[in-house]
C-alpha cells in the first residue's frame, strides 16, 4: 500500500505540521497583527486528495483509499467506520448523522442517517410523574437511545455513490483490523474517559472494554482492544447492513437496551432506513451553499443567517460590527429553529420561506446596527453549557471533483455509555435532542415546541451542519463541526471568515468564535476573542460570557494551488492529510 504523503511547500511531516500550527496559533492569540496571521496561515496543500478528520489514524485510512483510486465517498465510508474504533467518544456505529455529497457531475445529495425513536416512544416518554421534562430519562437512561443509523447510512452512501472499485468489506477492513489488533491510547482519549468515567463504569459491558479490571481508566500507552466490535464489523463486512439490523447483532442490541430499561425492539431495528434527501441550497455573495436539510436544523439556519448577513458589507476590519451582525442573525435563526424545525416526515417545516432572501430581508429590517436585540423581543426560552468534541466531523475531497462533508455522533461523549453486550457497540443518547416538553431545554440549552415533540419512529432535530460551498458549480469549501447547538454558528463563521473577511482557511478555522442561540439571551465567546471587541459588544447591549473553546471545524479549501486542509487546533488529535 502506498504511504500517504502531505504535499507541503516544504517537506514537513504531519507531526511537525501540527506543532507548527499549534505554535503559530499560540502566537496568533497573543499577537493578532496581520503579518503574524499571514505567517500562521499555512495548511497542508495537496493536489490529489485531502482528508481532514478529528483523529489521525482514521484520516490516514481515508487517504489510503483515495490513493488506491477511491473517490471521496469511498474514503468517507472507510473513515466513518474507522472513527467508530479509533475515536469512540463520537465516531460510531451505534449513533447517527448526516452526509452531504457533491459529485463531479454536479449532483448534490444528502444522506440522512439520523437515529429514530423506537415505536414505543411517545410525547410523554421523557416526562416525570409531575409532567416535567426529566433529563435523567432522555440523557442518562436507555430510554434516550435512538435506533442507530450509521451502518445504514454509510452503506447507502457506498452503494449509491462509491466508485465501485471497493466492496463495503474493503472499506470496513481497516476498522476491523484496528478493533481486533487494538489501538494505543493517547492522552486525549484517556483524559476524555476520565471525564466520563461514571457513565462507563455504570454499565459492566462498557467497563470491561474501556476500563481496567479495578475500574480505573486505561492509561496513555495502554492498548484498547475491541474484539466484539471487530466481530460486529466483520459481520457487516460479510453480510452488509442487514447483519446489523436483523439477526444476532440486532437481537443483542434490543436485548441490551431493554435490559437497561429502554424500549427498543428488534422490529425498530428492522424498520430503520437511511434516507437520501435533497440538500438545502442557497447562495451567498455569488457562491452556492449546499447543506443538510431537516431533520437537521443546520442547513436551514445556516442559509437563514447567511441571507441576513448578505445585506451588509462585512469586507472590512471592524470585527465588532461583523460579530455584532452575525450574533443578531444567530438570534433570529435559532428562534425559528425552536419554533419550526422537526422531522420532515411528521411536520411541515417551512423550509422555502426560512431560506428565502425576502424573509431574510424582513428579519434584517428588525436589526438595529447599533443596539443588540434582546431575546425576549424575538421569542421565548432555556440555558447552555459549552460542549466538548462529542460529535465528529470530517471533510474529504478527491482528485475527480467529488466532495463529502460528514458529521455524525452519539450525542454525548460515548453516548449514553452503554455498550450492547457482546457487540462492542456504544449506544447513543440522541433522543435528548427532542423537545421533551415545549420550552424544556435539551442538553445544549436548545428549546423546541410541538414540531420537535418525541414520537414513534421520529428523528429528533439536529444541529449538525455538514456543508459544501461551491464556486461556479465546483467545490470551494468543505466544512462542518461538532459542538451541539454551536455547530451551525461555527460553520457560519468559517464561511464568513473566508468569503467576507478574506482569511486563509487555517485562520478562518482558528479565529476565535462567538455563539448565540436566542435562548439563553447570552453571547458565548471563546477566550481568545479580543477584549476590546467583547467590551464593544457589551456596550451595544449583548450579554457576553467567555467560555473555553468550543467546536472543531475540520475544513478544506479548494484553490487553484491545490486542496488546503485545516485541522481545527481546538482538537488535540485532528489531522489534515493529503497526497
Ligand atoms: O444532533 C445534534 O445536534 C447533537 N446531538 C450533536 C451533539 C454534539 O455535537 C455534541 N458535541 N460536541
Amino acid at each position: 500500500m502506498v504511504k500517504p504523503r502531505i504535499c507541503l511547500p516544504r517537506p514537513l511531516t504531519c507531526f511537525v505540521l501540527a506543532i507548527t500550527l499549534a505554535f503559530s496559533l499560540s502566537v496568533r492569540a497573543e499577537d493578532r497583527s496581520p503579518d503574524v496571521a499571514i505567517a500562521a496561515a499555512q495548511g497542508p496543500v495537496a493536489q490529489n486528495g485531502m482528508v481532514v478528520a478529528q483523529e489521525a489514524r482514521a484520516a490516514h485510512i481515508g487517504v489510503d483509499i483515495l490513493q488506491q483510486g477511491g473517490n471521496a465517498v469511498d474514503a468517507a465510508v472507510a473513515v466513518g467506520f474507522a472513527l467508530a474504533v479509533s475515536y469512540p467518544r463520537a465516531g460510531n456505529i451505534g449513533g447517527g448523522g448526516f452526509m452531504v455529497i457533491h459529485l463531479a457531475d454536479g449532483t448534490d445529495t444528502a444522506i440522512d442517517y439520523r437515529e429514530t425513536a423506537p415505536a414505543a416512544i411517545n410525547a410523554k416518554s421523557f416526562l416525570d410523574a409531575q409532567g416535567n421534562a426529566d433529563p435523567q430519562k432522555s440523557r442518562f437512561s436507555a430510554l434516550g437511545i435512538g435506533v442507530p443509523g450509521t451502518v445504514a447510512g454509510l452503506a447507502l452512501a457506498e452503494k449509491e455513490y462509491g466508485s465501485g472499485r471497493f466492496t463495503l468489506a474493503d472499506l470496513v477492513a481497516p476498522a476491523i483490523a484496528m478493533a481486533r489488533d487494538g489501538i494505543t491510547l493517547d492522552d486525549d482519549i484517556t483524559n476524555e474517559q476520565t471525564n466520563i468515567l461514571a457513565r462507563l463504569a455504570h454499565w459492566p459491558a462498557s467497563a470491561k472494554i474501556f476500563l481496567k479490571p479495578d475500574g480505573s481508566v486505561l492509561a496513555a500507552g495502554d492498548r484498547l482492544m475491541q474484539t466484539d466490535l471487530a466481530d460486529t464489523l466483520q459481520s457487516v463486512a460479510r453480510d452488509g447492513p442487514d447483519a446489523f439490523y436483523q439477526g444476532p447483532i440486532a437481537w443483542k442490541i434490543a436485548a441490551a437496551v431493554q435490559a437497561a430499561g429502554g424500549v427498543m425492539t428488534v422490529d425498530d431495528l428492522k424498520d430503520y432506513h437511511a434516507i437520501e434527501r435533497t440538500p438545502v441550497r442557497g447562495s451567498y455573495r455569488g457562491y452556492d451553499v449546499v447543506s443538510m436539510p431537516p431533520p437537521s436544523s443546520g442547513g436551514v439556519e445556516l442559509l437563514e443567517m447567511l441571507n441576513i448577513l448578505e445585506g451588509y458589507d462585512l469586507a472590512h476590519d471592524d470585527e465588532t460590527q461583523t460579530l455584532f451582525l452575525m450574533i443578531e442573525a444567530m438570534k433570529r435563526a435559532y428562534a425559528d429553529r425552536a419554533l419550526f424545525l422537526g422531522d420532515p416526515e411528521t411536520v411541515k417545516v417551512p423550509v422555502t420561506k426560512l431560506v428565502s432572501k425576502s424573509y431574510a430581508a424582513d428579519l434584517r429590517a428588525g436589526i438595529d446596527p447599533e443596539h443588540a436585540t434582546p431575546a425576549r423581543a424575538i421569542r421565548a426560552g432555556g440555558d447552555s453549557d459549552p460542549e466538548g468534541h462529542n460529535t465528529t466531523h470530517f471533510s474529504i475531497v478527491d482528485r475527480f471533483g467529488n466532495a463529502v462533508s460528514n458529521t455524525y455522533t452519539l450525542n454525548f461523549s460515548y453516548g449514553v455509555g452503554l455498550v450492547a453486550d457482546g457487540t462492542g457497540i456504544l449506544l447513543n443518547n440522541e433522543l435528548d435532542d427532542f423537545a421533551a416538553k415545549p420550552e424544556a431545554p435539551n442538553a445544549y440549552g436548545l428549546i423546541g415546541f410541538e414540531a420537535n415533540e418525541p414520537g414513534p419512529g421520529k428523528r429528533p432535530v439536529s444541529s449538525m451542519t455538514p456543508t459544501i460551498v461551491l464556486k461556479d458549480g465546483k467545490p470551494f469549501l468543505v466544512t462542518g463541526s461538532p459542538g451541539g447547538s454551536r455547530i451551525t454558528t461555527a460553520v457560519l463563521q468559517v464561511i464568513v471568515n473566508v468569503i467576507d473577511r478574506g482569511m486563509s482557511i487555517a485562520d478562518a478555522v482558528a479565529a476565535p468564535r462567538v455563539h448565540n442561540q436566542w435562548q439563553p439571551d447570552q453571547v458565548f465567546a471563546e477566550p481568545a476573542a479580543p477584549a476590546d471587541v467583547i467590551a464593544a459588544l457589551q456596550a451595544r447591549g449583548d450579554k457576553v460570557v467567555q467560555q473555553r473553546p468550543f467546536t472543531s471545524a475540520e475544513s478544506i479549501l479548494i484553490t487553484p494551488e491545490g486542496f488546503i486542509g485545516a485541522a481545527d487546533p481546538r482538537s488535540h488529535g485532528a489531522l489534515a492529510v493529503g497526497y
